[in-house]
């Protein structure tokens, strides 16, 4: 089971970037947690982070070349303005799961729309690095239950 972790922009700025947001630990120290979790729990994870729309959209893209049986998106700002990623996740049909490290819906008005929202089958919001745990978790037990 192959499941492809991209997060979008600033994530790469984790612990640098507002802490009494987003938390003090950096975005190594995150994948670092998320690779643990997954190789205890049988997953085989990739990940992709970049600032940049249409690299994000290159590498949904590319998930389907690698046979990526899952992805887990944190689309960050781009979550609010990208139709682009949305259609990039329509187009290769993974079933996708959508991770905020805050909780968007607490937070301003513009905010509010995701446009990712309209494909992921799941969103995880406000329970910093543990939502991605939690996006693993529920992609496992969803492979256990199609094996059944
Ligand atoms: C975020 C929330 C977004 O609104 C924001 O632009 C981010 C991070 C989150 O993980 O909470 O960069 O996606």
């Amino acid at each position: 089971m192959k499941v492809l972790v991209i997060n979008g922009p600033n994530i790469n700025f984790l612990g640098i970037r507002e802490p009494q947001i987003y938390g003090s630990e950096t975005y190594e120290n995150m994948l670092e947690k998320i690779r643990a979790h997954a190789h205890k729990i049988g997953i085989e994870v990739s990940f992709y982070q970049s600032n940049h729309e249409g690299d994000l959209v290159d590498a949904i893209q590319g998930a389907y070349f690698d046979k990526i049986d899952f992805i887990v998106i944190n689309p960050a700002a781009y979550t609010h303005t990208s139709i682009a990623i949305l259609d990039a996740l329509k187009s290769v049909g993974i079933p996708t799961v959508e991770v905020h490290l805050s909780a968007v819906e607490k937070r301003e008005d513009f905010r509010q729309v995701s446009y990712v929202r309209m494909y992921a089958e799941k969103t995880i919001t406000g329970k910093g690095i543990d939502g991605y745990i939690e996006a693993l978790d529920y992609l496992k037990e969803k492979e256990n239950e199609s094996r059944n």
